[in-house]
């Protein structure tokens, strides 16, 4: 057992976890269930949380890895019931359906704005590869980022609204 200290969404957890335990496991067990569990592959990219800023899959990495580490998962965005800019535009490009996969397109989404502040769809799509959704066929999460990209609050998440 190893002894862990993870800042989540501003709140330190201090906990004594198994080497092998996932970043994943970790977060769902503190009761942070927003991050979801797909596939456990790194395929679907639905566990995808910001790990110090940049968007990580939490199914591949392991809770010791994230020792020291500031961690946002989807619970840490909206601001006392105020949406961020790429949540809002999820929901008004209605960008998703059954919302499974949401949680870690938006994290996705926002590191293709963290990156690319004015994607082109094709820089959009690529950057959204590592993630699946099951629902949408993808066109509605685009035309998301691309509000996300236009909206002034937006500086990405984790970095500004
Ligand atoms: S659960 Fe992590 S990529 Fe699918
Ligand atoms: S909205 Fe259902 S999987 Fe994407």
């Amino acid at each position: 057992m190893t002894a862990v200290s993870i800042t989540v969404n501003g709140r330190r957890y201090q906990r004594t976890v198994e080497p092998r335990l996932l970043l994943v496991h970790f977060l769902r067990d503190a009761g942070l269930t927003g991050t979801k569990i797909g596939c456990d592959t790194s395929q679907c990219g639905s566990c995808t949380v910001l790990l110090d800023g940049v968007s990580t899959k939490s199914c591949t990495t392991l809770a010791v890895q994230a020792d020291g580490a500031a961690v946002t998962t989807i619970e840490g965005l909206a601001d006392g019931g105020q949406l961020t800019a790429l949540q809002e535009a999820f929901w008004s490009k209605h960008g998703l359906q059954c919302g499974f996969c949401t949680p870690g397109m938006v994290f996705a989404a926002n590191e293709i704005l963290r990156t690319h502040p004015n994607p082109t769809p094709e820089q959009i799509r690529h950057g959204l590869e590592g993630n699946m959704c099951r629902c949408t066929g993808y066109q509605n999460i685009v035309r998301a980022v691309q509000a996300a990209a236009a909206d002034p609050r937006r500086a990405g998440i984790g970095g500004g609204r």
